[in-house]
């Protein structure tokens, strides 16, 4: 019988969603024992909802309870201190984006996960869904050939009740904007499927609400393959969608549009020629379904955990999607072309904040 891993969560906003899709889901490999959060009310919401028997308002009393796994799921400020405690008390750690404030910082989770007794997972629930997972299998069979360009489109809508929580659209608080909050997923995506960057130019803007970090954001990006990608993100849309279309020698793979689950179906997979659609359609002729963001990351995170294998997403993906952002937010300060990678000299290995 495999194992029930024993989970508690903090923080109740995002995390209400870690438990409803993920947790609840699949009870038969996770119970949550635990759930804490400062706002009192949150907590007793969240904890009758999924009938959690522990609840605390103290972060110090996680720490030493019988669990197996801490999901942090606060503001993003605290994702660093919490995370190196959790792996200090012997815990399985999974952080909300983004990890940390810095490459610097990402650094010291690795150090601290290398000495732990527990692994991290960062969470990109956006690579889970039928859709994203075939192209990932297509593409990682080697039968997608030569990768020729991607087009990246986060158009979200955000207005001043979602910057009502205090630390929303603040650089202190929110460490970023579009680039670091919300188009974090589909950048992900990208070099998921497309592979990693190597130079970039990129523009940002604040023109939606009256914020401090960027809510609009173009880039130009040169990937290490030698393929071009283009990123669009804003929180000014009033239709919102997430849009990806990836185009390789042997097909083009376009998403689905759904804002936020946009690796699920439906997404066309687009064959260069017959010969193509039959390697293509060979390779996915076993197909099992792979279900939906957090669902579907948390069923393969529980089979990693039991296989003792590979974490399905790792603090090397969570890096590279931090150095993405460095490097973005570096451009758009000083109008100049970024190269990759940033090396621990660079002047926003530190802090991607400062000017
Ligand atoms: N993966 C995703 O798609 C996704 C979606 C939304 C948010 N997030 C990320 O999740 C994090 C939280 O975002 P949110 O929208 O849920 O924010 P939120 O403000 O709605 O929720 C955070 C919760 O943490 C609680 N909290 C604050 N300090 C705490 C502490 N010291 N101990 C325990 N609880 C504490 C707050 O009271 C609040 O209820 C952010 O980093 C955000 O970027 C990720």
């Amino acid at each position: 019988m495999p194992k029930v891993w024993k989970v508690a969560v903090v923080g109740c906003g995002i995390g209400r969603s870690h438990i409803a899709e993920g947790y609840a889901a699949h009870p038969d490999k996770f119970r949550v024992e635990a759930l804490c959060d400062i706002d009192a009310t949150r907590l007793a919401k969240v904890g009758d909802e999924f009938a959690v028997p522990r609840r605390t308002t103290s972060f110090d009393e996680v720490l030493r309870l019988d669990v197996d796994i801490i999901d942090i799921c606060t503001p993003p400020t605290l994702h660093v201190a919490q995370s190196l405690a959790a792996l200090a008390a012997g815990k399985h750690v999974i952080c909300e984006k983004p990890i940390a404030g810095s490459l610097a910082e990402v650094d010291q989770l690795i150090a601290a996960e290398r000495d732990a007794a527990g692994r991290f997972m960062p969470v990109f629930q956006y690579r889970y869904g039928n859709g994203v997972q075939r192209a990932k299998r297509v593409v990682d069979l080697g039968l997608a050939g030569k990768p020729y360009l991607a087009t990246v489109e986060t158009a979200w809508k955000r207005t001043a009740a979602y910057y009502a929580i205090p630390w929303r659209g603040r650089l202190d608080t929110e460490l970023g904007g579009v680039l670091l909050t919300q188009a974090i997923h589909a950048h992900d995506m990208m070099t998921w499927l497309m592979g990693p960057v190597a130079s970039l130019f990129a523009a940002t803007t604040t023109r939606v609400n009256p914020i401090e970090v960027e809510d609009c954001a173009v880039a130009s990006l040169v990937l290490q393959s030698g393929a071009l990608a283009s990123l669009a993100a804003t929180l000014g849309s009033h239709k919102e969608i997430s849009r990806l279309r990836f185009c390789f020698e042997h097909v083009t793979f376009e998403s689905s549009q759904a804002p936020y689950s946009p690796g699920d179906d439906p997404w066309q997979i687009i064959p260069a020629s017959d010969e193509a659609a039959a390697r293509i359609a060979e390779a996915l002729r076993d197909w099992t379904l792979v279900s939906s963001r957090f669902n579907g990351l948390m069923a393969q995170y529980h089979a990693a955990l039991e296989a003792g294998t590979a974490l399905p997403i790792t603090l090397a993906d969570a890096r590279q999607s931090l150095e993405l952002i460095t490097a973005l937010l570096h451009s758009a300060q000083t109008g100049a072309r970024v190269d990759l990678p940033i090396a621990p000299s660079h002047a926003k290995y530190r802090s991607w904040r400062q000017g």
